[in-house]
């Protein structure tokens, strides 16, 4: 596990290109939200900008295979940002990536079972205003660079119900980026408590 403190603008061109086989990241979402050291309030076109500058640096260092798992929610009074930035990185006339599959995080949810009984799960967050329904959900854009790269369809979702295949996902090495240190810190303590949690029930 190799954690990184800085601007990935300035980490990612260090890594050898075509070196990773797997990108995930959740960006800022340009919704004027309150982090520490990084100021979430640009105007749109900078931010596209910006996000296509470190887009740029994503596909370099990914293998001409690998996936990138876009993370990005939007507000009810802005709803347009996920769109926006997804035409950025994968329009126009020097398209940086394919658009492979499009998953709805749905972060809180009521289902009714059929046995009639309602499940509610996950944070509902509060609606302040009469025009909205909910703010209960985010994207998870899987860019490639062809669009047509296979996938293990069946392992979607399995470590939930199976945690003993978290061992076959077999990840040789992890890097992360993070801007501002105490972030990084909590994100270092919480992947070593998954780390030993994993641990004392796989071996
Ligand atoms: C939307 S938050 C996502 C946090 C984390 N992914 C999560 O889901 O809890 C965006 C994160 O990006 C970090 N960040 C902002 N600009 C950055 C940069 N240039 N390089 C690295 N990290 C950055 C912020 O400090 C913040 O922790």
């Amino acid at each position: 596990m190799n954690l990184l403190h800085g601007d990935c603008l300035k980490v990612l061109p260090k890594l050898d290109a075509g070196s990773v086989d797997l990108v995930v990241t959740s960006p800022p979402y340009n919704l004027g939200i309150n982090y520490k050291s990084f100021k979430d309030t640009a105007p749109r076109e900078e931010f596209l900008q910006w996000c296509h500058a470190w887009a740029s640096e994503v596909k370099r260092v990914m293998a001409d295979d690998a996936s990138f798992f876009l993370n990005v929610g939007a507000a009810p009074a802005n709803p347009l940002m996920p769109h926006q930035l997804i035409l950025a990185l994968t329009d126009g006339a020097d398209p940086l990536f394919n658009l492979q599959n499009t998953f709805h995080w749905i972060k809180s949810i009521t289902i009714e079972t059929v046995g009639g009984e309602q499940i509610s799960a996950g944070h509902f967050k509060p609606i302040n205003s009469k025009r909205y329904v909910n703010d209960c959900h985010e994207y998870v854009f899987h860019l490639t660079k062809t669009g047509n790269i296979e996938l293990d369809r069946r392992a979607a979702g399995v470590p939930y119900v199976y945690k003993s295949n978290i061992a076959r996902w077999g990840i040789a090495a992890f890097t992360g980026i993070e801007l501002d240190a105490h972030y990084l810190e909590t994100a270092r303590l919480r992947l070593e408590e998954e780390h030993d949690r994993q641990s004392g029930q796989l071996f």
